[in-house]
């Protein structure tokens, strides 16, 4: 049967700590569906369209086995549409453990098909994160190694 897993996140914007553990889940499940939230609780500098097509930007290269959709309303619907019950996420640093045990225990309770697959982020990219990201380039900063080039450039537009 075929594993396909599913990578949701707000991507607001995507950064290359993502795209690696896109890249590498990509070569360990038959298919991965990038699920880009549409409803969020964050305020996000960029509509859903902009974050989606940023997304697809970034994963152009790797191939047919990786997919980019928008999505509305509770994960695990989502995860139900696609008949997709592996959710990955990533894990940078111990402060993120508690608040993703919490959403993987949730989502299990609210679908027990569903399975949380933990990867952990690359060394260089432990300590990224889109409010930085977006922080650092609104300041003047460079992030042109932190983020994929169609990115840093749609931040630098946006200063
Ligand atoms: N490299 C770099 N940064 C990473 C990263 C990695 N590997 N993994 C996470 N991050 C960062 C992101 O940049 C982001 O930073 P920010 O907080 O500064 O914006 C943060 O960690 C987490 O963002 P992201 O990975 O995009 O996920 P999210 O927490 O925004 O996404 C959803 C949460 C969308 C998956 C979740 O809210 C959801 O499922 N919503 C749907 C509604 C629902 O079902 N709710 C019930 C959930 S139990």
């Amino acid at each position: 049967m075929k594993k396909v897993a599913i990578y949701p996140g707000t991507f607001d914007p995507i950064t290359n700590g993502h795209v690696d553990l896109i890249q590498r889940a990509g070569n360990i499940f038959d298919e991965v569906v990038v699920l880009v939230a549409a409803d969020t609780k964050k305020k996000p500098m960029f509509t859903t369209e902009e974050r989606s097509a940023m997304v697809s930007e970034a994963v152009d290269d790797y191939g047919d086995n990786v997919k980019v959709r928008v999505f509305h309303g509770l994960l695990v619907e989502e995860a139900r549409r696609h008949s997709a019950y592996i959710i990955i996420r990533g894990l940078r640093a111990v402060s993120d453990f508690e608040y993703e045990s919490q959403m993987a225990l949730m989502n299990k309770r609210l679908d027990p098909r569903v399975e949380t697959f933990f990867m952990i982020s690359r060394e260089e990219y432990s300590y990224i994160s889109s409010s930085f990201v977006k922080e650092i380039s609104s300041l003047g900063g460079d992030v042109s190694t932190m983020v994929p080039a169609g990115v840093a450039l749609k931040l630098k537009k946006s200063v």
